[in-house]
């Protein structure tokens, strides 16, 4: 009895002991955190100077863009949004953060612990530093050419007329037909990246392809948003393995299973044809191809996700956009109208001088940015000059690409959507270097001008041949969650021939 009652004495006092000292490492981490690291100085709130949880909260609940730009609202123009990391909402932010090595200055690296591992575990364009990252970017950089995109054009065209004729044979059976061009933009934008990337089509707008591909897309930017709790803390890693369903998982390891299978194809098929598709153009350089086939798959799976979901995504948010302002939209149909005598007359040069439809694209972008967060950054050892400010190596960095087009101090009346901002002497204030949806500097988007290419093309074809009306239930369609891109929902419009 007194041995049962001593031992349990002794066990109060170890919990005593050892509540006192997590108490402690607290008490004494949180005092580091907001009076001893130089970041202290930064404005932001202090749970978030003192943990990770409120953005990884937030990250999970798909408003961490909503977070960050209220955060920016209340603190202004750099916010301290965990222990170790700095958001910026303004354009001077850019060159510091991911601008090019000079005298004195190094690049940063990306912030792995956001972005994850490829499918495979090899290295890609995105995901790689250094030297593996140069290696890609000369390696693709021809494919994205301006001299591949002329190659290119008949089959981005191809594929925004299939979209119309698509559309044409929807309303001819049933003229009230109510169409989700979410998805009908998607199966565009996947169907052109699958053609450039494996060298065939899907076949998506024909309605013979799978469909798993676009929903594999966005599933894994939402099991990658989820996973990113287990790469803060990996002890949550058996939690996180729990969050992401199965039938998740199996859907994901089929589309990475029959995307490899369609790299192979397309790679061991080379001898016999010569495409000015992604790998056809990368293989028939000169230089021999430095990539492995590990290297090929992942990179495969890289075009995928960041060439198909970001342009469809930008063209929605447009739409809507240019349908909620029925005068704008008024603009862009006579200048994209008035400038072809037939649909078949529109192509991709003609397109490039048409400043009304350029701005639409422009302010479309400003304002429905289809990567919205900040993109991190790490400061190298000895830290790294911002904004005129010392930031202490390792401190994580990224521009806000939300806040910062949101910020009425970089572009007035910020929440409104006006096209002539880019065109007329009216907004000259504005600061257009803020501007950035693609990024900035060494590892800036590589598809930007394919993007655009595809943006005006068919936008235009599709203005061009139809009367578009949005329909009530889309009202309200900006409000969405976002998982590293923004989880869209239905864009419902009615289609009218033009007469
Ligand atoms: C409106 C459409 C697009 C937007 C807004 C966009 C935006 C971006 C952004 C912000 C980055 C930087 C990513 C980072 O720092 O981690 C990026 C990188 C990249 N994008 Fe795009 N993108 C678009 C379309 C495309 C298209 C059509 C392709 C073609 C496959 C593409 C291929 C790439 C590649 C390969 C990179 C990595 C570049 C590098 O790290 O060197 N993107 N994009």
């Amino acid at each position: 009895m007194l041995l049962q009652s001593a031992s349990s004495l002794l066990h109060e006092h170890y919990i005593s002991v050892i509540s006192a000292i997590i108490l402690l490492v607290l008490v004494s981490q949180v005092y580091y955190q907001l009076f001893v690291n130089p970041l202290g100085k930064y404005p932001g709130p202090k749970l978030a100077a003192t943990s990770r949880l409120p953005q990884l909260y937030h990250t999970l609940k798909g408003d961490v863009v909503e977070w960050v730009n209220g955060l920016h609202t209340t603190h202004g123009d750099v916010v301290r949004v965990a222990p170790d990391e700095l958001s910026y909402a303004t354009g001077e932010a850019w060159k510091g953060i991911y601008g090019h090595a000079s005298a004195g200055k190094q690049v940063t690296e990306k912030d792995l612990r956001f972005y994850g591992s490829s499918f495979n575990g090899a290295p890609d364009i995105i995901r790689g530093n250094g030297s593996d990252h140069a290696r890609f970017r000369r390696n693709f950089s021809h494919a994205f050419s301006d001299r591949a995109l002329r190659e290119q054009q008949p089959l981005i065209c191809k594929y925004a007329d299939t979209l119309i004729d698509k559309l044409h044979r929807t309303i001819e059976e049933d003229p009230e037909a109510k169409i989700n061009m979410v998805s009908m933009l998607n199966l565009t934008t996947f169907d052109i990246i699958g053609d450039l990337t494996f060298g065939d089509s899907l076949n998506l707008l024909a309605g013979t392809g799978n469909l798993a591909w676009v929903s594999a897309v966005f599933i894994s930017m939402k099991t990658n948003t989820v996973s990113r709790l287990a790469r803060y803390f990996p002890w949550t890693t058996p939690i996180v393995r729990m969050l992401i369903p199965n039938e998740l998982k199996q859907q994901s390891i089929a589309h990475y299973k029959a995307s490899q299978e369609s790299v192979d194809k397309r790679i061991d098929a080379n001898h016999t044809m010569y495409k000015p598709d992604i790998w056809g153009i990368v293989m028939n350089q000169k230089e021999s191809l430095r990539l492995s086939r590990a290297e090929m798959h992942a990179n495969s799976q890289i075009f995928m996700v960041a060439g198909t979901e970001t342009t469809a995504t930008a063209l929605s948010g447009l739409l809507y956009r240019l349908l909620m302002t029925p005068e704008k939209m008024s603009i862009i149909v006579e200048e994209v109208r008035g400038a072809f005598d037939k649909g078949s007359d529109i192509e991709i040069r003609a397109l490039e001088h048409m400043p009304y439809l350029n701005a639409c694209i422009e302010e479309g972008l400003r304002i429905y940015p289809p990567v919205p967060v900040g993109l991190p950054r790490i400061a190298p050892k000895d830290g790294l000059l911002v904004c005129g400010e010392h930031i202490p190596g390792k401190t994580v960095l990224s521009v806000h690409h939300w806040a910062t087009y949101r910020n009425a101090q970089n572009f007035r009346l910020p929440n409104h959507f006006i096209p002539e901002r880019w065109i007329s002497d009216e907004f000259a204030t504005d600061n257009k270097a803020a501007f950035q949806p693609f990024s900035f500097g060494p590892r800036n988007c590589l598809g930007k001008n394919l993007a655009y290419h595809e943006m005006r093309l068919i936008l235009a074809k599709l203005l061009y041949s139809f009367e578009l009306s949005l329909l009530p239930d889309s009202i309200g369609w900006e409000k969405q969650k976002t998982f590293l891109l923004w989880e869209k929902k239905d864009l419902m419009v009615q289609l009218k021939a033009r007469k």
